[in-house]
């Protein structure tokens, strides 16, 4: 159950245990019921108390604690089987926003009900489902709906037994010994009756809502389990019992969690992954109509939000849209008739006024910010007792209470009070705060820091984190710098400067943002924080750019490049070339456009000075994107590096990467880029038709590493270059290629110093009959007219494919090239290009159609 306190502002979500009653003799529950017609009539009991244990559900903050219908306002969720993968490594916000361009394209969505069922070409048994999703994106929505579906007769009824626990609850009894049934009399005391070996023949579901709140140190590698669900242990371990199937066979396992903390799991015990994505945009109309019976109201409230961007997104979560419709409902029914809000930081402004008394509750919604920030730089989102008492805020009230965990409704929320509190430490000098959170270079200048110094430092110090968690906080803070949101909370945020000076000066600062060394996905956020401040310039000038005919003309700033990115990112028209040479802007302003991969085709970044950490942005597009890229081009980017390569091949290898070209020119790879990009390819062989590595020293130990990819049995790859890579011994190339040789179209070696006894190694692969190559370039391979010998009489046994052989830069002699001109005279061959120093002197079949090219070096 969720409460509010009524001292508390309504912000804070507390949820208390309700008291753990003690326990019966254990002996003396057990043997009252053998049959089963007392069973069903313990089970139907149990139905009536979780139906009504969920038919309310208590949405955000509700005054009178009553609730509201579970089934009035349960608007359908989305969720997909699989998940977006999306690592401990994103700000949920930002994931948010990717994901919402990724719906429309993405895979079947599921109902809840069935999210134990196969799909149809699905022959697997479900036992243990795990349901991700960002926090308020209506998991415990899920669950609950569920769980009332299924108490209430209508799904799910080959399930006898549904026991729904939450991991705030499991985390009041961590230290605790319990065997499984014991635990089911605590939690579910209706359950009391319920024998060992009744449990064991109702096909039980446990779902255990809410992984990411557990406080449990689940370790999959312990190998203690239990087997008898009368055995008592810790509840880590009767909980990893459960889900490896040690414990109750039979039973169903649903968990739900935030995405950073699913990894718990071990993916080898999940038999179906989920994610619940919040609403698509008609699930959102359909969320307002349902909670206003108010027709003109709801379609007032809808169409405001579709003028705003980040309202509109934002809107994907329902916990964001129960706070805009608190906000809209309270703003369009009451005489107050301001403006409407448009940015995150307006409507949260006018969210904290409509939930609370702001001059009685000063004090303690400073408190709450302390709290909030405190533990936000920290990554923490959920809170005790004690943590509470820190922060100066009383908690008195729950004394009766065993224990109590609390934690903001949404963590946006919690974001928001931060912010507002650093802000009153800022406007109140409050130095030890400042320079906490701020960078050491701070320390000396505070006492004349002015407004734009602080939000520099802060946004300095947001960039730096690698998974924007600090992102949302330091937009609010650039919108809370607004006039109009200073008089709107009043003197919770104190004196600032107020001029416009000041406030043109953080613009320009923001737009002036040296990003170098930044992630380049990070830089989005700058362009957010502008739309805080309601700075549209730069927005309206990209639209413009957009629609101009002269665009390689027109110079870029790098802001415009973020703004860009965001636009191209989001549109609805798919790019289906990214060049970012084509951009007349500066080496930062490129690399910003980056992150605008996710909605093209084709990615040529290349000689654009990309690093290691830019790799990890190509990578995650490769991996999420939902548009399956298809080119990608980083040669000539010296500094990628082996590491680099390293970060790509994560993208490379997951299963939702169909790159078909992978372009790797000249980006200083050595023998250690082809051990990770082996790795990857082989996992995933499935797609890649182009591969170039050439001008990359890879040394023969290197290419022998890329040989498993090279005979994988999936493989289509046609085109294989690898000039100047610093090669001599191609013994086991040579090997692959022959055991896998009818795929190959084109194969270029030159530049390598591979010698007669090189090409005769080759030979195996050419005259095999089900070699396809068309183009062979062996140019400046220290070949003597001994190769020629040898290529003439492997192409003979198999002439008709050779479109192309390149030879210059070769000591082959007249006599190696009259070997040549033998070759060509046959009448199967259909070689068109020949390239050699002394094409000259050849006897041409048919003049027409071969054409001699002067060498190239
Ligand atoms: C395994 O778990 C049990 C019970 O929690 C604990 O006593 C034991 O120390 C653990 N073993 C290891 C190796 O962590
Ligand atoms: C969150 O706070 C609790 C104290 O309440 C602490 O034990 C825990 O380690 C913190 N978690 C993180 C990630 O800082
Ligand atoms: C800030 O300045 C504006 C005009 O620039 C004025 O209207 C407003 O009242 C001032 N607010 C405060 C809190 O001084
Ligand atoms: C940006 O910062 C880097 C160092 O981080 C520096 O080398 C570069 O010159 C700066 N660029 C500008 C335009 O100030
Ligand atoms: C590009 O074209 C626009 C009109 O479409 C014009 O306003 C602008 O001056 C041109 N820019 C350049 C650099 O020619
Ligand atoms: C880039 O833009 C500037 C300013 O409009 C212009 O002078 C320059 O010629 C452009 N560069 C290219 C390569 O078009």
């Amino acid at each position: 159950m969720m409460f509010w306190t009524s001292s508390c502002p309504a912000v804070l979500c507390v949820w208390m245990s309700r008291s753990i009653p003690s326990l019966p003799a254990a002996d003396g529950i057990i043997s009252c019921l053998s049959t089963d017609v007392g069973l069903q009539k313990v089970l139907d009991e149990h139905k009536i108390s979780l139906r009504r244990r969920c038919e309310c559900v208590t949405e955000g903050s509700d005054e009178t604690g009553s609730g509201t219908l579970l089934n009035r306002i349960y608007t359908e969720l989305y969720v997909t089987e699989g998940q977006s993968e999306e690592v401990n490594t994103q700000h949920e916000v930002r994931q948010l926003e990717t994901v919402s361009k990724m719906e429309t394209f993405h895979d079947t969505a599921i109902k809840v009900h069935d999210i134990f069922k196969a799909l149809p070409d699905q022959q697997t048994h479900i036992r243990v489902v795990l349901t991700n999703g960002v926090a308020g994106v209506g998991k415990t929505f899920s669950v609950q709906k569920f769980t009332l579906d299924w108490a209430e007769d209508l799904e799910n009824q080959d399930v006898r037994l549904l026991v729904l626990l939450s991991f705030r609850e499991l985390n009041l009894i961590k230290d605790e010994q319990y065997s499984l049934l014991t635990l089911l009399h605590v939690f579910h005391p209706t359950l009391q009756k319920v024998t060992a070996e009744q449990l064991a023949v109702c096909k039980p579901l446990f779902i255990f809502d809410g992984l990411d709140e557990s406080r449990l140190s689940l370790d999959f590698t312990n190998r203690s389990v239990v087997s008898d669900v009368t055995q008592e242990s810790s509840v880590n371990v009767l909980l990893i019992s459960l889900i490896k199937g040690n414990l109750l066979p039979s039973a169903l396992v649903w968990i739900t969690s935030r995405p950073a903390a699913a990894n718990q799991i071990p993916p080898t015990c999940v038999d179906r992954v989920t994610e619940v994505r919040g609403f698509t945009d008609v699930q959102k109309e359909e969320y307002f109509r349902r909670r206003f019976s108010d027709e003109e109201l709801s379609s007032r409230i809808i169409s405001h939000i579709k003028t705003s961007r980040s309202l509109h997104i934002m809107c994907h979560i329902p916990v964001f849209c129960w706070i805009t419709a608190t906000v809209l409902e309270h703003m369009l029914t009451t005489e107050q008739r301001g403006k409407l809000p448009k940015t995150l930081t307006d409507l949260y402004s006018h969210f904290l006024l409509v939930q609370t008394n702001r001059k009685k509750n000063k004090e303690v919604l400073l408190k709450l910010g302390r709290l909030a920030f405190e533990h936000l730089e920290k990554g923490n989102i959920t809170f005790y007792q004690e943590d509470l008492e820190q922060c100066g805020l009383d908690v008195t009230e729950s004394v009766i209470f065993q224990k109590t965990v609390y934690c903001f409704v949404h963590l946006s929320i919690q974001e928001f009070l931060a912010a507002v509190y650093m802000f009153h430490c800022y406007n109140n000098r409050k130095t030890d705060v400042l320079e906490g959170f701020l960078e050491d270079g701070w320390k000396y200048e505070l006492c004349n820091t002015r407004l734009d110094h602080f939000l520099r430092g802060a946004m300095e110090k947001s960039l730096k984190s690698r998974n924007g968690h600090l992102d949302l906080f330091v937009r609010f803070l650039h919108g809370l710098s607004l006039e109009s949101n200073q008089r709107l909370l009043g003197g919770l945020l104190g004196q600032t400067e107020n001029s416009s000076i000041i406030i043109q000066r953080v613009i320009n600062n923001l737009k002036q943002m040296n990003m170098s060394n930044i992630f380049p996905d990070r830089s989005i956020n700058v362009f957010y924080c502008l739309m805080e401040m309601k700075d549209h310039s730069v927005h309206q000038e990209i639209k413009q750019f957009l629609k101009s005919e002269n665009r390689s003309e027109t110079r870029l700033y790098a802001i415009h490049c973020s703004a860009l990115a965001y636009l191209l990112q989001m549109s609805e028209e798919v790019l289906e070339e990214l060049d970012l040479n084509k951009y007349n802007t500066s080496k930062d302003g490129r690399l910003r456009l980056i992150p605008a991969m996710w909605n093209c085709r084709k990615a040529l970044f290349t000689n654009c000075g990309l690093k290691e950490i830019h790799c990890e942005v190509v990578a995650s597009a490769l991996k999420f994107s939902p548009l399956h890229l298809r080119e990608l081009d980083l040669s000539r980017n010296y500094k990628i590096k082996d590491s680099g390569v390293k970060r790509l091949s994560d993208g490379l290898k997951c299963q939702t990467c169909s790159l078909e070209i992978l372009r790797l020119r000249r980006c200083s790879l050595s023998h250690s880029s082809c051990d990770s990009l082996a790795l990857a390819l082989t996992s995933n062989p499935f797609h890649l038709r182009e591969l170039d590595l050439s001008e990359n020293p890879l040394l023969d130990s290197g290419v022998t590493l890329l040989c498993d990819f090279l005979r994988s049995p999936h493989i289509i790859l046609k085109t294989l270059r690898l000039s100047g890579c610093s090669l001599s011994d191609i013994n086991s190339l040579a090997s692959a290629l022959k055991s896998n040789p009818s795929h190959l179209t084109e194969l270029q070696l030159s530049h390598n110093n591979l010698q007669d006894s090189g090409v005769k190694l080759l030979c195996g692969f050419l005259e095999s009959p089900q070699c396809r190559l068309e183009i062979l370039r062996l140019s400046g391979c220290s070949l003597s007219e001994i190769s020629c010998d040898s290529l003439v009489s492997a192409l003979k046994s198999n002439p008709s494919h050779l479109k192309e052989l390149q030879l210059c830069d070769n000591k082959l002699q007249d006599s190696g090239v009259k070997l040549l001109c033998r070759f060509l005279k046959c009448p199967r061959c259909n070689l068109q290009t020949l390239r050699s120093d002394t094409i000259f002197f050849c006897f041409f079949k048919d003049a027409d159609s071969l054409k001699p090219f002067k060498c190239h070096y």
